[in-house]
């Protein structure tokens, strides 16, 4: 049995989802399209072309979704704000509407004894900021700012948990250099300047919650990764620097208050658009960080690839999800002492963590999904002894709470602790949806 009795008494379980993930609803109430909706529909982006007009119905659903919640036993939930939704356009107008359906979701988990932490900015920039030069430009770290004051104007009183951005790193990397997410660009000037725009976003959303929520618990949302050279030579452990750099202290460094790692601004050899105040908005304290973990990386040295240069090799563990994805639990332990240790972060939340597997309804109606429990079992027990060791983790958040529009991947694979059947909309607890309540239930009761 693993041992979780190092995990605090108020210890917060929640999961997690984003608003293009399963809302749907993509063009009701005044919603805009933003870049996630392009780029779904942009033929050969999405396995199956698949894309998020429908997703989960959560939009009309979402009574029928804090009722699983409650079913599950979750304190906390945690999901994602639309811009499109809110000010859908480039010329700042509010959308009430859109607006509003947040305030009924804020209100029915509350209501539910739910407490929401709310994302700000899960990868759906409205398309109108996208036609103006989106994320390279300083202008669109602008318009998020005043897109999180009217957010918090609107649900400050309600909402005290905020998390600026979920993951830079794939905005950034995977959208603007890799070219397989929204917006679909590949160009390392481009890239290096989103990341630096994204972060000063933060900076103004960090601002704009502070005067306007004086009680808020505000942190951002990374994807680190543990990185290992894939071989001892030099060649390899330089690579894993490199890696590192790209991976782990570039969205890290600058928001303690280190700056930008030097190695990799000359590696990259962008000049950053830094004006007079901005590295003190982005290193602005917080109250927590969120680790969102997936997999640890092998890197080896690729000379002749694009800057940084190196590429991932397969991991040694058997075990892998139907991702690809290496199943790790020691990964989480790693990363939550790296925060700890060396960054000295105060409080931590996982604010995403999960495994994909294709999981089907047996003919009585059960999903049962027995890697996806022993993944669970594994990372949780990987988390407590992190905790045991010292790591301030306040709380864990499964992903997902749902199963969802799995950006580039479609609706094969399926990350939720709830198993839903796209043509019905029919919700099934899985397996390890009732395992994760049992464990809710155990620490409550200890
Ligand atoms: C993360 C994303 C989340 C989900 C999981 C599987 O990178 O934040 O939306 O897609 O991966």
């Amino acid at each position: 049995m693993n041992d979780l009795s190092s995990l605090p008494d108020d210890f917060v379980w929640g999961a997690a989802t984003s608003a293009y993930q399963i809302e749907g609803a993509v063009d009701e109430d005044g919603r805009a399209p933003s870049i996630w909706d392009t780029f779904s529909h942009t033929p050969g982006k999405i396995d199956n072309d698949d894309h998020g007009d429908r997703a989960c119905e959560h939009y009309h659903r979402y009574s029928e979704d804090i009722d699983l919640m409650k079913r599950l036993k979750l304190d906390a939930y945690r999901f994602s704000v639309a811009w499109p939704r809110v000010v859908p356009q480039a010329d700042g107008r509010v959308n009430a509407e859109g607006l509003a359906f947040y305030d009924r979701l804020v209100d029915g988990l509350l209501e539910a004894g739910i407490t929401p932490h709310g994302t700000l900015y899960h990868w759906d920039l409205p398309q109108a900021q996208q036609d103006r030069g989106g994320w390279p430009l300083r202008e669109t770290a602008e318009r998020f700012g005043e897109f999180v004051e009217v957010v918090a104007d609107r649900l400050g009183d309600r909402v005290k948990h905020w998390a600026t951005l979920n993951e830079p790193l794939c905005s950034s990397w995977i959208g603007h250099l890799e070219g397989r997410m929204a917006p679909g660009w590949t160009d390392l000037t481009a890239a290096v300047r989103t990341s630096y725009h994204l972060h000063l976003g933060h900076g103004f959303a960090v601002r704009a919650l502070r005067e306007r929520i004086p009680d808020a618990q505000i942190g951002i949302v990374n994807n680190l990764s543990p990185i290992i050279p894939a071989s001892d030579s030099e060649a390899d452990r330089l690579a894993a620097v490199r890696a590192d750099g790209h991976i782990n202290r570039w969205w890290l460094d600058p928001i303690v208050g280190r700056g930008y790692p030097e190695d990799m601004v000359k590696l990259y050899g962008v000049e950053l658009p830094v004006q007079d105040g901005d590295m003190e908005l982005i290193s602005a304290p917080l109250d927590w960080m969120g680790l969102n973990y997936y997999f640890r990386q092998f890197v080896a040295d690729d000379p002749t690839g694009a800057v940084p240069s190196f590429r991932q090799t397969p991991g040694p563990n058997a075990e892998h999800t139907v991702m690809d994805w290496e199943v790790d639990a020691d990964g989480i332990y790693q990363l939550l002492k790296r925060l700890t240790d060396e960054y000295g972060v105060q409080k931590i939340f996982i604010t995403e963590n999960g495994s994909a597997y294709y999981d089907t309804v047996t003919a009585d109606g059960r999903v049962d999904d027995p890697e996806r429990t022993a993944y669970l079992e594994g990372h949780l027990a990987a988390c407590a002894r992190a905790v045991a060791e010292g790591a301030p983790l306040a709380g864990y958040f499964a992903w997902s709470l749902l199963d969802n529009f799995e950006w580039a991947y479609g609706y094969d694979k399926r990350f939720g602790l709830v198993h839903v059947d796209y043509d019905t909309q029919v919700r099934t607890i899985k397996s390890s949806g009732h395992r994760y309540t049992e464990m809710i239930t155990a620490h409550r009761a200890r």
